[in-house]
């Protein structure tokens, strides 16, 4: 079959929103753009590509393009129509398509951002807000999952989700997990690449702590796998942030076990069922102590309205075993809580994969393969931080004060310690380890008819600001999978020695002293910046 170009005739609609000035570039350069793009990759690769479903482009047609835009973007921040959109999607089909984009953005100096599922905290796989145009080169299409249950592996590619790849480990054995994200629609390829946590942490570490081997395509368009991308790279990107070394098309993971049975619960106190923060307060010493197979997170939420409004604390919990065994170790270890064998429920691990991210209970575990979340999307911004001796009531008093001002706020406290404390700060990375009691992860949201989005994150920033004697010091430690440009962005006019003294300032609270190694790795296989976004890896300043 022979590929046809795109018509470069403009549409109504593409008039339409050139009129509305949706787009920061023109449809007729992005479809001039486009072409070029279009029959530079057909020069670099031999593998068929259909242009009908891979390509979309406003010029062609705009209400199909905001659809592939928006499909998988979970921030609805970044799809106003102020934010810069890009001049096309691409959606490669194949990995030699993936390489021949390489070669083409940069012959044609177009710049491209990646996107695998869509969940970046600050919407920087899909919007660039530093440089125009940008392309979208997005992976959805690349999804296939191979289980190997003989040899305790699994070959994912970037596109599939999560939950695809927990259900089709469950579809091949029920004695076999992995230990990723709670959220089943995340993109395995952008969430490996920063660590990766879940709700078996304390038990096997992080979904990037069980990678066993990659297939990337660096900036110079060639497809590596772990020998041949050596173990600098390797160690780089399992943490240290996606879109800095490469495009991840593939990861090797190795699979865990996990019981038949597991017990799952939740349950929820408010602010006056906990008197004295009796529980809350328990929590903080016993969190990161408990058996490995026991991970307890409190999520907290507003309710009620006026005068009745509280906080709500939810102790929603995984544990690796049955419910006889949970009693008696909560019995044991955290009898504060008041847990009653009517609180938990027995159900194989995908089951409680499903549970645990918010679906509905009796949700079938089919809904793993649709890539949904089980909430509606909305406006949001988070931050995060880490603990390392318990907050004090008088500090939580503060706290709970400020939450009850925000109109949906939230808050998780991420359990520590068992496996996560075992591994070293170097070994990938990701430095959060020992001596961490939990992670807070804050959280505000607003709907689209909601117009001051800056009250709500001038809030949040405020909460972060009043916790500061509470958390981790020198750095104040983020996770960079919770990416918060507040922490600092790069710079594009800049001196190259500035623009590294800039990032080492956030680039320590994600990865400490990891970060020079990081800098160190990128200035030796993309020297020329190629891979770069708002809080990409800098390279190190050339030396005249
Ligand atoms: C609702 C929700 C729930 C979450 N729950 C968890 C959780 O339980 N545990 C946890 O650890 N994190 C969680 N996160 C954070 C999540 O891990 C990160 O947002 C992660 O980066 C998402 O990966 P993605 O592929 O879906 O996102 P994307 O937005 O597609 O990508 C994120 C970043 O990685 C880059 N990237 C994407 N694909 C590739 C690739 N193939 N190669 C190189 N770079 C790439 C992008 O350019 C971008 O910079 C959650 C996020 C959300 C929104
Ligand atoms: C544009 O895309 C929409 C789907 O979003 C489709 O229904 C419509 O037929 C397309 N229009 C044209 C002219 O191709
Ligand atoms: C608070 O709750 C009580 C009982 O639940 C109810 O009677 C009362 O009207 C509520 N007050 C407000 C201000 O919402």
């Amino acid at each position: 079959m022979e590929n046809s170009k795109p018509s470069p005739v403009f549409s109504f609609l593409s008039i339409l929103a050139l009129y509305f000035s949706f787009f920061t570039i023109t449809p007729t350069s992005s479809a001039s753009l486009q072409d070029q793009f279009i029959s530079c990759l057909q020069r670099n690769t031999n593998v068929y590509f259909p242009l009908e479903n891979t390509f979309f482009a406003p010029a062609k047609n705009v209400s199909m393009f905001s659809q592939v835009l928006e499909s998988t973007a979970q921030n609805l921040r970044f799809l106003t129509k102020t934010m810069p959109k890009p001049g096309f999607i691409f959606k490669p089909i194949h990995e030699s398509h993936v390489q021949a984009s390489i070669i083409c953005s940069k012959k044609l100096g177009i710049h491209f951002r990646i996107r695998s599922g869509g969940h970046d905290y600050e919407g920087l796989s899909y919007v660039s807000e530093m440089e125009k145009p940008f392309i979208l080169m997005d992976l959805s299409k690349l999804r296939q999952i191979n289980i190997n249950i003989k040899d305790n592996t699994a070959w994912v590619q970037a596109g599939a989700t999560v939950g695809e790849l927990y259900y089709r480990i469950a579809e091949k054995s029920k004695v076999h997990g992995f230990p990723a994200g709670l959220c089943s629609s995340l993109g395995i390829g952008g969430h490996i690449t920063g660590g990766a946590y879940g709700s078996m942490m304390r038990k096997y570490g992080l979904g990037a702590d069980n990678v066993l081997d990659a297939k990337i395509v660096d900036a110079n368009g060639r497809l590596l796998d772990r020998a041949a991308m050596g173990e600098d790279t390797f160690w780089a990107i399992r943490g240290g942030g996606g879109g800095s070394f490469g495009v991840i098309l593939a990861w090797k993971m190795k699979l865990v076990p996990v019981p038949r049975t597991v017990t799952v619960f939740t349950v929820t106190k408010t602010l006056e069922q906990d008197v004295g923060n009796k529980i809350l307060s328990k929590w903080q010493v016993v969190a990161d102590k408990l058996v490995e197979e026991l991970f307890i997170r409190v999520i907290f939420n507003v309710a009620g309205i006026n005068r009745n409004k509280t906080v709500t604390t939810s102790y929603n919990a995984l544990f690796l075993g049955n419910k006889g065994t949970l009693m008696k170790v909560m019995k044991k270890s955290f009898p504060e809580l008041g847990l009653t064998p009517k609180d938990c429920t027995e159900m194989s691990w995908l089951e409680s994969i499903v549970y645990i991210s918010g679906f509905p209970s009796r949700t079938p575990t089919s809904v793993l393969l649709q890539g949904k979340s089980p909430f509606p999307k909305n406006n949001f911004k988070a931050k995060s931080d880490f603990v390392k001796t318990p907050v004090p009531e008088s500090g939580l008093k503060g706290m709970f004060k400020k939450l009850l001002k925000e109109d949906i706020p939230m808050m998780i406290w991420n359990p520590y310690g068992g496996m996560m404390a075992k591994i070293p700060e170097s070994q990938i990375p990701f430095p959060h380890r020992k001596g961490v009691i939990f992670k807070i992860q804050y959280v505000t949201s607003w709907p689209d008819s909601d117009k001051r989005p800056s009250k709500h994150i001038n809030w949040i920033r405020d909460l972060y600001n009043y916790m500061t004697p509470y958390v981790s010091t020198h750095p104040r430690q983020s996770y960079v999978n919770y990416r918060d440009l507040d922490l600092g962005k790069n710079k594009k006019n800049m001196k190259s020695s500035m623009k590294l003294k800039q990032a080492q300032v956030w680039g320590a609270k994600y990865f400490k002293d990891n970060f020079n190694r990081l800098v160190r790795i990128k200035s030796k296989v993309d020297p020329y910046n190629f891979f770069r976004h708002e809080q990409s890896i800098p390279t190190l300043p050339v030396r005249s």
